[in-house]
């Protein structure tokens, strides 16, 4: 089987609906067909502050998200980062093939740094993207399921495992990047040009995976549209209505173009009305299986440790065949 990587940051209490539509959804469906790993990106965490009771409790929230959205532990790879130290040791060793200018031009970098103020900003943020090239190129990952916000991190993923290829010889799997057009970028409901984000000024345009259903379809009833009537999706004219129709479609499993048939001559209430009801159907019962897993933390930490053992062998081989090309003298 071939095998996939992808992973998340547990730096909130909970998961939005970005990374839900964006990730997750993909992911629970490729589990069927790759040998999948997925991991909780605690390293990643911590390039900006993080309280480190929080955290734990974080990375725990985290993975049973990912169990209660349908990854299956039984079938896939779900560990912690942390928990498997190959992923430091490469990133290291990438660290030392990559160009100052080359990590200076990462996107997520410059708005992440800007927001804290350039010179606040860790080098551990600078480096997040060789960090994250070292997640999948460990696994020999072919494919990284995604958000569109990732696609750069993944293109310089591409970049090292070429230039460490042609350097040393044939080492990593080149992986290719899977982004799906229909849920590449969910908006902020508020700010519907923005990407919905765990770091918005704002928590009224962010739906969370845990948040109370009633909360939820309080803040999609509230979310921006526009000053017409009309619903139809014109991402340029309409964001926020075309949001909520995409969400939907998304979720309901039927077409954008259905939809718009469905609503004609309907007000934006009706739209509102409908999206809320979809998103807490989805969201209830992956809300109460997470909270039932919350409840017996060492089963959890029971079943992430025994898939970081897993994980630590493939990572643990490919460091090796690494540190052998680069030249390391093997401890004897
Ligand atoms: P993170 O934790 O910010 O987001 C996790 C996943 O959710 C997707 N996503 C979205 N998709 C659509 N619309 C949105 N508004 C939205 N917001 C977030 C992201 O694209 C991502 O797929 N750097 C990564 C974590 C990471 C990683 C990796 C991912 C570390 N190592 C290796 C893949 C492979 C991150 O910060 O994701």
């Amino acid at each position: 089987q071939p095998r996939l990587f992808s992973g998340m940051q547990p730096s909130a209490d909970s998961l939005h609906l970005g990374n839900y539509m964006g990730a997750l959804l993909q992911w629970r469906q490729m589990q069927e067909t790759y040998d999948a790993v997925f991991c909780v990106v605690d390293l990643h965490a911590i390039t900006v502050p993080q309280d480190p009771a929080l955290l734990r409790e974080q990375t725990r929230r985290t993975a049973a998200q990912y169990i209660a959205a349908g990854i299956d532990p039984e079938k896939s790879t779900l560990f912690v980062q942390s928990h498997v130290a190959a992923h430091p040791q490469l990133a290291w060793v990438l660290n030392t093939i990559t160009g100052f200018g080359e990590a200076s031009r990462m996107t997520q970098f410059k708005d992440k740094s800007a927001k804290q103020g350039a010179d606040s900003a860790s080098v551990g943020l600078f480096t997040y993207p060789i960090l994250q090239a070292a997640d999948i190129l460990l696994y020999d990952a072919t494919v990284v399921p995604v958000g569109e916000d990732q696609r750069q991190h993944i293109e310089l993923t591409r970049d090292l495992a070429g230039r460490f290829n042609s350097r040393f010889g044939d080492t990593f799997v080149v992986p290719e990047v899977q982004i799906l057009k229909e849920t590449a970028k969910v908006y902020d409901l508020q700010e519907p040009t923005a990407k919905m984000s765990k770091s918005a000024a704002s928590d009224s345009g962010v739906l969370w995976l845990l948040d109370e259903p009633s909360r939820t379809a309080k803040k999609i009833k509230s979310a921006v549209t526009d000053a017409e009537r009309e619903i139809r999706f014109d991402r340029e004219a309409k964001a926020g209505v075309s949001n909520l129709l995409t969400i939907h479609s998304v979720l309901s499993g039927r077409s954008i173009a259905d939809l718009e048939v469905e609503f004609e001559g309907k007000g934006y209430g009706d739209l509102k009305g409908a999206v809320a009801e979809v998103v807490t159907g989805e969201f209830g019962p992956i809300r109460e299986r997470a909270l039932e897993l919350l409840a017996d933390p060492a089963e959890l930490d029971r079943l992430l440790s025994r898939a970081a053992d897993r994980a630590a062998e493939i990572a643990d081989a490919t460091l090796a065949r690494v540190y052998d090309r680069i030249g390391f003298l093997p401890k004897a």
